[in-house]
């Protein structure tokens, strides 16, 4: 098993290294020649046109990776998203418009939830999507399309790789339905194609500040409580931050939509209460530092995490994290790191078994 690490003390931190390689790989399999080229899915331009709405589905991170596809689907490719839990989804009788597409987001493929969710919608004759990392796994073998992501096999429980690679897969989509339906010109589509090619290479950036986050993880392990906000895409990331710190470090810890803070959640803020702001969106910037003075009014401890060049949110927070700027669309995939991070060290901090959570399973195939 040591071999298998390869020299790291655990798969999650090796696969978390992994990241650059995985999203590279998942960039080129769709990204021929300047262009994106959906053949090998059978996505073809003529359905993507065609497409009124999206019906995402899937559980835990999957679902976090629904979540940021809604913000970036609606507002570059103007199609309408619903996201569901696939276990709700499941049992609440979706009404399904027309010229739809479900989309299933699944690393292993075999969630069973996520399953049911895929033969409801075939039951119901609308076209369906399966996002996936196993190759020939039962999602994969159901889906009408299937987009596989390049992640190569993830042991450690707590997602990570194959979480980056399903948000390349959804930019993909995202950038060429707003191609197809004409709603970015020839310009912007190469300059976004250019972008996300540079998100390997910034990840590794956000990589090589880990003994920042290691810091700083090692300075708040005993946290009883942590709170992560942010706005849109924010609030996304922010879900995923608050789940990797649940699952592998058992530090409760919740997400809120940072304007909805004040409808109940801010009552928990005490002396010392770790909040973490989520600002990579520029419009929303000063929008989500004005929760964080209101919590820190409180007596929150605040990290902010941003992008390089807003310092200005040193003036808020007590202890700042910056990852390089991209696209805001992209921003989720930068972002993660620290927070990916940040988990994964409370939970060495801690000498939980990081790999094997308790009474978790990599792969949910019971309900
Ligand atoms: C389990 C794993 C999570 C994963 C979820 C969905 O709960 O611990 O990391 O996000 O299942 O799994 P899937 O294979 O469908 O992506």
């Amino acid at each position: 098993e040591a071999a298998e690490k390869g020299g790291y003390e655990h798969f999650m931190l090796k696969e978390i290294h992994e990241q650059p390689k995985a999203v590279q790989d998942t960039i080129a399999a769709y990204v021929k020649d300047g262009a994106i080229d959906f053949s090998e899915v059978g996505l073809t331009d003529e359905v993507l046109q065609s497409l009124e709405r999206i019906y995402i589905v899937a559980c835990g991170s999957a679902y976090h990776v629904g979540m940021v596809a809604k913000y970036v689907l609606e507002d570059l490719a103007h199609i309408p998203v619903e996201i569901d839990l696939a276990s709700e989804f499941r049992y609440r009788n979706p009404y399904l418009a027309k010229n739809s597409l479900v989309m299933v987001i699944s690393q292993s493929g075999e969630t069973a939830d996520s399953l049911a969710a895929l033969r409801l919608a075939k039951d119901r004759n609308v076209p369906t999507l399966g996002v996936v990392n196993v190759v020939g796994s039962s999602i994969a073998r159901e889906s009408d399309y299937v987009l596989y992501t390049y992640a190569g096999p993830e042991i450690s429980v707590a997602t990570t790789k194959a979480y980056s690679t399903q948000l390349i897969a959804t930019y993909l989509i995202a950038i060429q339905g707003a191609k197809v339906k004409g709603i970015i010109d020839e310009a912007r589509y190469d300059a976004l194609l250019k972008e996300l090619n540079t998100l390997p290479e910034k990840i590794q950036k956000a990589l090589d500040d880990k003994e920042r986050m290691q810091w700083f993880a090692s300075k708040y392990a005993n946290a009883k409580d942590i709170f992560f906000i942010g706005r849109g895409i924010d609030y996304a990331i922010s879900m995923e931050g608050s789940l990797k710190m649940k699952e592998i470090s058992y530090v409760h810890s919740e997400a809120y939509a940072a304007g909805e803070l004040k409808h109940g959640t801010i009552s928990l803020i005490e002396d010392g209460t770790l909040v973490v702001g989520v600002l990579t969106q520029k419009e929303l910037f000063e929008k989500t530092v004005s929760n964080m003075v209101e919590v820190r009014s409180r007596g929150a401890y605040l990290m902010g995490l941003t992008n390089y060049g807003n310092y200005s949110v040193e003036d808020t927070a007590d202890f700042s994290v910056y990852v390089p700027k991209t696209e805001q669309y992209f921003a989720t995939s930068l972002a993660i790191i620290p927070l990916q991070l940040m988990g994964y060290y409370v939970s060495v901090a801690k000498g939980l078994d990081v790999d094997k959570p308790r009474n978790l399973a990599k792969s949910v195939t019971v309900e």
